[in-house]
Protein backbone atom coordinates (compact mmCIF):
# COMPACT_ATOMS: atom_id res chain seq x y z
CA UNK A 1 0.00 0.00 0.00
CA UNK A 2 2.92 2.47 1.02
CA UNK A 3 6.46 2.19 -0.23
CA UNK A 4 9.11 4.64 0.68
CA UNK A 5 12.95 3.87 -1.05
CA UNK A 6 15.80 5.48 -0.01
CA UNK A 7 13.95 8.62 0.92
CA UNK A 8 16.56 11.33 2.09
CA UNK A 9 15.26 14.83 3.41
CA UNK A 10 18.01 17.37 4.09
CA UNK A 11 16.74 20.85 5.87
CA UNK A 12 18.27 23.86 5.41
CA UNK A 13 21.57 25.29 3.54
CA UNK A 14 25.76 25.18 3.45
CA UNK A 15 26.69 25.17 7.43
CA UNK A 16 22.94 24.96 8.83
CA UNK A 17 21.87 21.98 6.90
CA UNK A 18 20.53 19.06 8.84
CA UNK A 19 19.97 15.52 7.49
CA UNK A 20 16.50 14.48 8.58
CA UNK A 21 15.89 11.54 7.08
CA UNK A 22 19.00 9.75 6.26
CA UNK A 23 17.90 7.26 3.18
CA UNK A 24 14.72 5.41 4.66
CA UNK A 25 13.33 2.25 3.44
CA UNK A 26 10.05 1.14 4.85
CA UNK A 27 7.12 -0.97 3.37
CA UNK A 28 3.61 -0.94 4.93
CA UNK A 29 0.78 -3.27 3.97
CA UNK A 30 -2.68 -2.57 2.99
CA UNK A 31 -5.10 -2.51 6.79
CA UNK A 32 -1.50 -2.29 8.75
CA UNK A 33 -1.34 -0.01 11.89
CA UNK A 34 2.15 0.64 11.39
CA UNK A 35 3.84 2.95 13.90
CA UNK A 36 6.90 5.21 13.63
CA UNK A 37 8.26 5.06 17.11
CA UNK A 38 11.81 7.34 18.38
CA UNK A 39 12.74 10.21 20.31
CA UNK A 40 11.75 13.59 19.83
CA UNK A 41 13.73 15.29 16.60
CA UNK A 42 14.77 11.69 15.01
CA UNK A 43 12.12 12.51 11.66
CA UNK A 44 9.11 11.21 12.35
CA UNK A 45 7.23 14.16 11.51
CA UNK A 46 8.92 14.38 8.63
CA UNK A 47 8.57 11.39 7.22
CA UNK A 48 5.02 11.95 7.48
CA UNK A 49 4.80 15.00 6.04
CA UNK A 50 6.75 13.52 2.82
CA UNK A 51 4.02 10.92 2.98
CA UNK A 52 1.37 13.39 2.99
CA UNK A 53 2.92 15.69 0.25
CA UNK A 54 3.23 18.13 2.44
CA UNK A 55 7.31 18.14 2.60
CA UNK A 56 9.65 17.32 -0.58
CA UNK A 57 12.12 15.03 0.05
CA UNK A 58 15.48 15.45 -1.04
CA UNK A 59 15.77 12.51 -3.27
CA UNK A 60 13.87 9.25 -3.10
CA UNK A 61 10.80 7.77 -4.12
CA UNK A 62 6.93 7.33 -2.48
CA UNK A 63 4.68 4.88 -3.67
CA UNK A 64 0.94 4.95 -2.62
CA UNK A 65 -0.98 2.03 -3.96
CA UNK A 66 1.37 0.84 -6.35
CA UNK A 67 1.66 4.18 -8.14
CA UNK A 68 4.68 6.60 -7.29
CA UNK A 69 3.50 10.15 -5.86
CA UNK A 70 7.00 11.65 -5.46
CA UNK A 71 10.55 10.58 -7.30
CA UNK A 72 13.62 12.30 -7.20
CA UNK A 73 14.63 10.32 -10.51
CA UNK A 74 11.41 10.73 -12.38
CA UNK A 75 11.16 14.37 -11.23
CA UNK A 76 7.61 13.33 -10.05
CA UNK A 77 5.74 15.17 -7.50
CA UNK A 78 1.85 14.46 -6.84
CA UNK A 79 0.31 17.47 -4.87
CA UNK A 80 -1.28 16.67 -1.10
CA UNK A 81 -4.90 17.32 -2.52
CA UNK A 82 -4.10 14.15 -5.19
CA UNK A 83 -2.53 11.56 -3.05
CA UNK A 84 -5.94 10.43 -1.49
CA UNK A 85 -4.05 10.44 1.93
CA UNK A 86 -5.55 11.95 5.62
CA UNK A 87 -3.61 13.44 8.20
CA UNK A 88 -4.26 14.16 11.88
CA UNK A 89 -2.33 16.38 13.52
CA UNK A 90 -0.85 16.94 17.11
CA UNK A 91 -2.60 19.83 17.96
CA UNK A 92 -6.42 18.80 17.59
CA UNK A 93 -6.87 21.74 15.12
CA UNK A 94 -10.67 22.21 14.87
CA UNK A 95 -11.77 25.23 13.37
CA UNK A 96 -13.48 27.23 16.60
CA UNK A 97 -15.54 28.99 14.82
CA UNK A 98 -17.99 25.89 12.99
CA UNK A 99 -20.04 23.25 14.77
CA UNK A 100 -18.71 19.92 15.11
CA UNK A 101 -20.79 18.53 11.90
CA UNK A 102 -19.32 21.65 10.09
CA UNK A 103 -15.91 20.67 10.93
CA UNK A 104 -16.00 17.05 10.64
CA UNK A 105 -17.73 17.99 6.99
CA UNK A 106 -15.73 20.60 6.03
CA UNK A 107 -13.46 18.54 3.56
CA UNK A 108 -16.45 16.99 1.48
CA UNK A 109 -17.08 20.55 0.18
CA UNK A 110 -14.42 19.67 -2.94
CA UNK A 111 -16.26 16.62 -3.38
CA UNK A 112 -19.26 18.01 -4.91
CA UNK A 113 -21.94 15.98 -2.87
CA UNK A 114 -25.37 17.22 -2.75
CA UNK A 115 -26.67 18.78 0.82
CA UNK A 116 -28.67 15.09 1.57
CA UNK A 117 -25.11 12.92 0.43
CA UNK A 118 -23.13 15.53 2.45
CA UNK A 119 -25.52 15.67 6.29
CA UNK A 120 -25.40 12.09 5.39
CA UNK A 121 -22.22 11.06 5.40
CA UNK A 122 -21.21 13.47 8.10
CA UNK A 123 -23.84 11.79 10.48
CA UNK A 124 -22.09 8.02 9.53
CA UNK A 125 -18.95 9.36 10.41
CA UNK A 126 -19.88 10.92 13.92
CA UNK A 127 -21.84 7.81 14.49
CA UNK A 128 -18.35 6.04 14.01
CA UNK A 129 -16.59 8.11 16.47
CA UNK A 130 -19.58 8.66 18.80
CA UNK A 131 -20.07 12.59 18.68
CA UNK A 132 -23.49 11.96 16.79
CA UNK A 133 -25.54 13.80 20.49
CA UNK A 134 -22.77 16.46 20.01
CA UNK A 135 -23.05 17.11 16.12
CA UNK A 136 -24.18 21.29 16.22
CA UNK A 137 -22.50 22.07 19.32
CA UNK A 138 -19.26 24.42 18.62
CA UNK A 139 -16.30 22.37 18.00
CA UNK A 140 -14.40 24.41 20.94
CA UNK A 141 -17.23 23.33 23.34
CA UNK A 142 -15.63 20.09 23.63
CA UNK A 143 -13.52 18.32 25.56
CA UNK A 144 -9.91 17.53 24.78
CA UNK A 145 -10.48 13.58 24.17
CA UNK A 146 -13.78 14.75 22.06
CA UNK A 147 -12.14 17.05 20.18
CA UNK A 148 -9.43 14.66 19.01
CA UNK A 149 -12.44 12.43 17.63
CA UNK A 150 -13.39 15.53 15.65
CA UNK A 151 -10.08 15.94 14.02
CA UNK A 152 -10.16 12.41 13.50
CA UNK A 153 -13.62 12.11 11.93
CA UNK A 154 -12.55 14.62 9.98
CA UNK A 155 -9.43 12.72 8.47
CA UNK A 156 -11.86 9.71 7.69
CA UNK A 157 -14.64 11.20 6.40
CA UNK A 158 -13.68 11.09 2.47
CA UNK A 159 -12.62 7.72 3.41
CA UNK A 160 -9.00 7.61 2.21
CA UNK A 161 -6.37 4.67 1.57
CA UNK A 162 -4.13 6.21 3.51
CA UNK A 163 -4.44 8.04 7.53
CA UNK A 164 -1.58 9.67 8.81
CA UNK A 165 -1.52 10.11 12.66
CA UNK A 166 0.88 12.42 13.93
CA UNK A 167 1.31 12.01 18.00
CA UNK A 168 -2.62 12.31 18.18
CA UNK A 169 -2.83 11.26 21.79
CA UNK A 170 0.18 13.60 22.66
CA UNK A 171 -1.88 16.39 24.18
CA UNK A 172 -4.84 14.20 25.82
CA UNK A 173 -3.95 13.54 30.19
CA UNK A 174 -2.91 10.36 30.91
CA UNK A 175 -6.16 8.24 31.37
CA UNK A 176 -7.98 9.38 28.79
CA UNK A 177 -4.83 8.71 26.71
CA UNK A 178 -5.36 5.18 27.44
CA UNK A 179 -8.76 4.91 26.85
CA UNK A 180 -8.35 6.45 23.48
CA UNK A 181 -5.61 3.72 22.37
CA UNK A 182 -8.81 1.26 22.37
CA UNK A 183 -10.95 3.27 20.79
CA UNK A 184 -8.37 4.25 17.85
CA UNK A 185 -7.40 0.68 17.41
CA UNK A 186 -11.03 -0.19 16.97
CA UNK A 187 -12.27 2.06 14.99
CA UNK A 188 -8.52 1.63 13.02
CA UNK A 189 -10.04 -2.15 12.69
CA UNK A 190 -13.85 -1.39 11.55
CA UNK A 191 -12.41 0.67 8.86
CA UNK A 192 -9.63 -1.71 7.65
CA UNK A 193 -7.99 1.57 6.81
CA UNK A 194 -3.83 1.68 6.20
CA UNK A 195 -2.57 3.87 9.15
CA UNK A 196 1.07 5.46 9.84
CA UNK A 197 0.66 6.16 13.19
CA UNK A 198 3.95 8.68 14.93
CA UNK A 199 4.45 8.58 18.72
CA UNK A 200 7.44 8.58 20.67
CA UNK A 201 5.36 6.54 23.52
CA UNK A 202 6.54 2.76 23.33
CA UNK A 203 3.85 1.58 25.55
CA UNK A 204 1.31 3.58 22.56
CA UNK A 205 3.79 1.74 20.11
CA UNK A 206 3.40 -1.75 21.61
CA UNK A 207 -0.28 -1.93 22.46
CA UNK A 208 -1.79 -0.63 19.11
CA UNK A 209 0.63 -1.16 16.34
CA UNK A 210 0.88 -4.37 14.06
CA UNK A 211 4.10 -3.32 13.20
CA UNK A 212 6.87 -1.30 14.43
CA UNK A 213 9.51 0.77 13.06
CA UNK A 214 12.07 1.82 15.51
CA UNK A 215 13.56 5.17 14.21
CA UNK A 216 16.81 7.39 15.63
CA UNK A 217 18.83 10.19 14.10
CA UNK A 218 16.76 9.76 11.04
CA UNK A 219 17.35 6.33 10.44
CA UNK A 220 15.74 3.11 10.54
CA UNK A 221 16.87 1.15 13.40
CA UNK A 222 14.15 -2.12 13.02
CA UNK A 223 11.16 -3.40 11.98
CA UNK A 224 8.82 -5.99 13.57
CA UNK A 225 5.61 -6.68 15.62
CA UNK A 226 5.61 -5.51 19.02
CA UNK A 227 6.34 -8.77 20.67
CA UNK A 228 9.05 -9.70 18.14
CA UNK A 229 10.50 -6.39 19.30
CA UNK A 230 10.38 -6.75 22.82
CA UNK A 231 10.93 -9.97 23.54
CA UNK A 232 13.45 -10.65 20.60
CA UNK A 233 15.04 -7.15 19.50
CA UNK A 234 18.16 -7.21 17.21
CA UNK A 235 19.90 -3.56 18.20
CA UNK A 236 21.02 -2.43 21.14
CA UNK A 237 18.35 0.77 20.82
CA UNK A 238 15.60 -1.18 20.07
CA UNK A 239 15.90 -3.02 23.50
CA UNK A 240 16.52 -0.01 25.55
CA UNK A 241 14.24 2.10 24.06
CA UNK A 242 11.28 -0.36 24.64
CA UNK A 243 11.15 -1.43 27.81
CA UNK A 244 13.47 -1.46 30.76
CA UNK A 245 16.94 -3.38 29.81
CA UNK A 246 20.03 -4.87 30.73
CA UNK A 247 22.84 -5.10 28.87
CA UNK A 248 25.66 -6.74 30.26
CA UNK A 249 29.04 -7.46 28.64
CA UNK A 250 29.68 -10.72 27.67
CA UNK A 251 31.56 -13.10 25.57
CA UNK A 252 30.63 -15.77 23.05
CA UNK A 253 31.97 -19.53 24.43
CA UNK A 254 29.59 -21.61 21.94
CA UNK A 255 28.07 -20.12 18.87
CA UNK A 256 25.73 -22.79 17.55
CA UNK A 257 23.49 -24.25 20.36
CA UNK A 258 20.50 -25.97 19.92
CA UNK A 259 17.02 -23.93 18.97
CA UNK A 260 19.48 -20.80 17.72
CA UNK A 261 20.95 -20.40 21.43
CA UNK A 262 24.30 -19.68 22.00
CA UNK A 263 26.54 -20.15 25.66
CA UNK A 264 28.22 -16.78 26.90
CA UNK A 265 30.18 -16.32 29.71
CA UNK A 266 29.22 -13.13 31.54
CA UNK A 267 31.05 -11.83 35.02
CA UNK A 268 29.32 -14.08 36.85
CA UNK A 269 28.44 -17.36 35.15
CA UNK A 270 28.11 -19.00 32.25
CA UNK A 271 24.21 -18.23 30.41
CA UNK A 272 22.57 -19.88 27.79
CA UNK A 273 20.79 -17.35 25.82
CA UNK A 274 18.97 -16.87 22.26
CA UNK A 275 20.52 -15.70 19.26
CA UNK A 276 18.33 -13.66 17.03
CA UNK A 277 21.20 -12.31 14.97
CA UNK A 278 24.39 -13.41 13.28
CA UNK A 279 26.27 -11.32 16.67
CA UNK A 280 30.02 -10.75 15.18
CA UNK A 281 32.76 -11.38 16.89
CA UNK A 282 33.95 -12.37 20.42
CA UNK A 283 32.17 -10.15 22.49
CA UNK A 284 28.30 -9.25 22.99
CA UNK A 285 26.02 -8.02 24.95
CA UNK A 286 23.29 -10.42 27.35
CA UNK A 287 20.00 -8.10 27.18
CA UNK A 288 17.95 -9.52 30.25
CA UNK A 289 14.75 -7.35 31.03
CA UNK A 290 14.22 -6.75 35.01
CA UNK A 291 10.86 -8.09 34.91
CA UNK A 292 12.03 -11.33 33.70
CA UNK A 293 14.58 -12.08 36.50
CA UNK A 294 13.19 -14.82 39.12
CA UNK A 295 14.33 -13.95 42.32
CA UNK A 296 14.31 -16.38 45.09
CA UNK A 297 15.55 -16.88 48.82
CA UNK A 298 19.18 -18.61 48.14
CA UNK A 299 18.05 -21.20 50.61
CA UNK A 300 15.45 -22.72 48.65
CA UNK A 301 17.42 -22.31 45.07
CA UNK A 302 17.61 -25.31 43.53
CA UNK A 303 20.81 -26.91 42.82
CA UNK A 304 22.68 -26.83 39.59
CA UNK A 305 19.53 -25.23 37.38
CA UNK A 306 21.02 -23.90 34.28
CA UNK A 307 21.02 -20.15 34.28
CA UNK A 308 20.79 -19.75 38.02
CA UNK A 309 23.20 -17.40 40.11
CA UNK A 310 23.61 -16.12 43.43
CA UNK A 311 23.56 -12.64 44.28
CA UNK A 312 23.19 -9.78 47.13
CA UNK A 313 20.52 -7.22 47.32
CA UNK A 314 22.19 -3.87 47.29
CA UNK A 315 18.62 -1.83 46.81
CA UNK A 316 14.83 -2.97 47.47
CA UNK A 317 12.74 -0.30 46.82
CA UNK A 318 9.10 -1.18 47.26
CA UNK A 319 6.87 0.69 44.10
CA UNK A 320 3.40 -0.89 44.93
CA UNK A 321 2.64 -3.77 41.97
CA UNK A 322 6.06 -4.68 42.45
CA UNK A 323 9.88 -4.37 44.15
CA UNK A 324 12.74 -2.84 42.48
CA UNK A 325 15.91 -4.15 43.10
CA UNK A 326 19.37 -4.29 42.58
CA UNK A 327 21.06 -6.93 42.38
CA UNK A 328 25.26 -7.74 43.10
CA UNK A 329 26.28 -10.66 40.55
CA UNK A 330 30.08 -11.31 39.88
CA UNK A 331 31.17 -7.63 38.63
CA UNK A 332 27.55 -6.26 37.51
CA UNK A 333 24.33 -4.71 39.52
CA UNK A 334 21.77 -5.91 37.58
CA UNK A 335 18.19 -4.06 38.28
CA UNK A 336 15.36 -7.20 38.82
CA UNK A 337 11.31 -6.21 39.15
CA UNK A 338 10.10 -8.92 41.37
CA UNK A 339 6.43 -9.53 42.47
CA UNK A 340 5.94 -8.07 46.38
CA UNK A 341 4.05 -11.40 47.35
CA UNK A 342 8.35 -11.91 48.34
CA UNK A 343 10.16 -9.31 50.03
CA UNK A 344 14.28 -9.43 49.59
CA UNK A 345 16.08 -7.23 52.60
CA UNK A 346 19.16 -5.74 51.63
CA UNK A 347 22.29 -7.74 52.23
CA UNK A 348 20.40 -11.19 51.43
CA UNK A 349 21.43 -13.62 49.31
CA UNK A 350 19.05 -14.37 46.79
CA UNK A 351 19.01 -17.04 43.83
CA UNK A 352 18.69 -14.93 40.77
CA UNK A 353 17.54 -17.09 37.35
CA UNK A 354 17.29 -15.75 33.94
CA UNK A 355 14.79 -17.94 31.87
CA UNK A 356 17.06 -18.81 28.42
CA UNK A 357 14.25 -17.74 26.50
CA UNK A 358 14.50 -13.98 27.87
CA UNK A 359 18.37 -13.69 27.56
CA UNK A 360 19.17 -12.28 23.97
CA UNK A 361 22.47 -11.82 22.89
CA UNK A 362 23.03 -8.61 20.99
CA UNK A 363 26.21 -7.01 19.47
CA UNK A 364 28.59 -5.23 21.82
N1 LIG B 1 11.33 23.06 8.70
C1 LIG B 1 12.48 22.66 9.27
N2 LIG B 1 13.64 23.32 9.07
C2 LIG B 1 14.81 22.91 9.61
N3 LIG B 1 14.93 21.83 10.40
C3 LIG B 1 13.81 21.12 10.65
C4 LIG B 1 12.52 21.49 10.11
N4 LIG B 1 11.61 20.60 10.53
C5 LIG B 1 12.29 19.71 11.32
N5 LIG B 1 13.59 20.03 11.38
C6 LIG B 1 14.63 19.27 12.11
O1 LIG B 1 14.67 17.94 11.60
C7 LIG B 1 14.79 16.99 12.65
C8 LIG B 1 13.63 16.03 12.63
O2 LIG B 1 12.45 16.74 13.00
P1 LIG B 1 11.03 16.04 13.11
O3 LIG B 1 10.76 15.29 11.86
O4 LIG B 1 10.06 17.08 13.50
O5 LIG B 1 11.28 15.02 14.31
P2 LIG B 1 10.24 14.25 15.26
O6 LIG B 1 8.88 14.37 14.67
O7 LIG B 1 10.75 12.84 15.28
O8 LIG B 1 10.35 14.88 16.62
C9 LIG B 1 14.92 17.80 13.94
O9 LIG B 1 16.27 17.93 14.27
C10 LIG B 1 14.30 19.13 13.57
O10 LIG B 1 14.89 20.17 14.33
MG1 LIG C 1 7.13 15.17 15.52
Amino acid sequence: MLTLSNIVKVYGRGRHQHLALKGLDLHVEEGEFFTLLGPSGCGKTTALRCIAGLEVPSSGEICIGGAPVYSSERRLRIPAEKRDVAMVFQSYAVWPHMSVAQNVGFPLDVQGLDAAQKKRRIQETLELVGLSAMANRPATDLSGGQQQRVSIARAIIRGSKILLLDEPLSNLDAELRVQMRNELRELQQLLGVTTIFVTHDQEEAISMSDRIAVFNHGELVEVGRPIDLYLRPRKPFTATFLGLAELLPCTLLETEGQGGTALVKASFGEVRASRVDACQGHDARLLIRPEHIVLQPAASAQHGQANSYRGIVKKAAFAGRYIDYQIQLGRDTIAAQAPSTQFHQVGDEVAVHMPADRCVLLES
